[in-house]
């Protein structure tokens, strides 16, 4: 299919999912424009800015071929036929709604910058997970273009999962695409449809109203939040009660109303999404008169927060009530494997708390680059930074470590050589497994006392 695609945000979801386009439709041109040209040189070198599982190899096949990364978003704009709107849309931080609602500059700006440039008729999808009706003040900013053009606005939310985006792009659940219920709605539709469905099987794209489709957005992420914080509220039960969460997952997942899937405890959820879409779906519900509704969901978020409190308190608590000046082993930063995103990592949450105790903290993680474990912790001056060392591997943080904490799942901290890494551990020495990817008898047969979530 012969199409020209701008998308408008080279970040988590605009990159992939654009790499994807590219290779599964060699006919279709697509362009990733940045304002960031730092972004933009990095998906141009051999390091892209995104860690993800096989996306190298994707974007090395395509690129400069139907592939284009560059920071001329006018041009980009121009050339377009759709252009995607995957810029950050990060929870407000000031004024009305702060902390909760959707801070829309950026896709604003986007906007503006189409309705002025554009020279004919545009498809603008909005990408990014944006509150309900955005698309009717996207429409009315283009709507408002100085030459006169047409525009269709549709929604068609990601669902990709980082460390797993290019599984989910190859083969998704289900593709959504929201536009307006007339003539020239349909038609935009159908243009966007057919683009999927040159990879996707056509039932498993769903049209329905733009309004369903930006609530499905955020409705998804408060369920699969939802989830977690339901297995977690039960973990602070077992600890206190000798049941092991694992097996109740396993058991309550066993039900087929239930499923397996989103019941693994943890330290707290993380991620650019679950946190900032509920607090965005408080916000709609409290705006639209809804404050039981709003409450409801708001106390996901609130569970997760207790979920992250218990764990740090819990080290203080076993370490006999001071970690001050002890040095503690951090395994694992990103707010999940096989990423290089730290974004709302539970990690920051217990790097704080445990710094604010005044810990000497050994940090390594396979993927974070130290800048955004600094920037991310608040440590700005030399002295500040020498509170914690970022180590190059595992067993180099736990020299001489009080503890170690696992924060993130990556799989190499489940074939570790824990009996050497014991042995170059102050006394007693405690592992705190967040995750739940350690056996806790075989680490306790090796002389560690060893915790985990949910588990006594
Ligand atoms: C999520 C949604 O899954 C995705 O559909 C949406 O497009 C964006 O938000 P993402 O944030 O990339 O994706 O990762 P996800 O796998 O959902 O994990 C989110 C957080 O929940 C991670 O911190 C993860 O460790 C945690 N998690 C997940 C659990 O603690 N337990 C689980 O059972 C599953
Ligand atoms: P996501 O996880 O939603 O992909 P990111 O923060 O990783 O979010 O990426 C969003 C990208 O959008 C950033 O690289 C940012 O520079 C870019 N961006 C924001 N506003 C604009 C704009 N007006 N024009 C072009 N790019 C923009």
């Amino acid at each position: 299919m012969k199409l020209n695609i701008c998308c408008i945000g080279a970040g988590y979801v605009g990159g992939p999912t654009m790499a994807m386009i590219a290779h599964k439709v060699p006919s279709a041109k697509v362009t990733v424009v940045d304002i960031n040209a730092e972004r933009i040189a990095a998906w141009k070198s051999d390091k892209l800015p995104v860690f993800e599982p096989g996306l190298q190899e994707i974007v090395e096949g395509c690129r400069d071929k139907n592939l284009f990364f560059s920071t001329d978003v006018d041009a980009g704009i121009q050339e377009a036929e759709v252009i995607f709107v995957s810029v950050n849309t990060p929870t407000k931080t000031y004024g009305m709604g702060a902390g909760k609602a959707a801070d829309l500059r950026y896709v604003e700006l986007c906007a503006r910058r189409i309705a002025e440039v554009a020279n004919g008729t545009k498809i603008v999808v909005e990408k990014s997970t944006l509150p309900v009706r955005t698309a009717a003040s996207i429409q009315r900013i283009l709507h408002q273009n100085p030459k006169g053009h047409q525009f269709q606005v549709l929604s068609n939310p990601e669902f990709l999962a980082e460390g797993t985006a290019i599984q989910d792009l190859e083969n998704p659940d289900r593709v959504l695409i929201g536009g307006n219920e007339d003539e020239g709605g349909r038609a935009a539709v159908e243009t966007l449809a057919s683009l999927y469905a040159e990879w996707v099987p056509r039932e498993k794209i769903i049209t329905t109203n733009l309004w369903s489709s930006e609530l499905s957005k955020l409705t998804a992420n408060a369920f699969l939040a939802q989830r977690i914080s339901s297995i977690n509220s039960i973990s602070a039960l077992c600890e206190a009660t000798g049941a092991n969460v694992d097996e109740v997952a396993h058991a309550i997942g066993k039900d087929s109303r239930i499923g397996p899937k989103f019941l693994k405890s943890s330290v707290g959820f993380g991620g650019s999404c679950f946190q900032k879409d509920i607090l965005n779906l408080v916000y709609l519900c409290q705006h639209f008169g809804l404050p039981e509704v709003a409450e409801y969901w708001e106390q996901v978020v609130r569970m997760n927060d207790l979920q992250k409190r218990r764990f740090s308190e819990r080290i203080v608590k076993t370490l006999f009530n001071t970690v001050s000046g002890k040095r503690l082993a951090i395994f694992g930063y990103a707010f999940k494997k096989d990423t290089n995103d730290i974004r709302e990592s539970a990690a920051i949450y217990i790097c704080r708390d445990l710094l604010e105790e005044k810990a000497q903290l050994a940090i390594y993680d396979p993927q974070v680059e130290p800048a955004a474990i600094y920037e991310s912790l608040g440590l700005t001056s030399e002295e500040e930074r020498s509170r914690i060392e970022i180590c190059p591997s595992p067993y180099d943080a736990a020299k001489k470590a009080h503890a170690i904490a696992i924060l993130t799942e990556w799989d190499i901290f489940k074939t570790l050589d824990y009996e050497k890494i014991l042995s170059s551990m102050a006394r007693p020495a405690a592992l705190f497994d967040g995750r739940n990817i350690l056996s806790l008898t075989e680490l306790r047969k090796i002389g560690f006392e060893a915790h985990g979530i949910g588990k006594a």
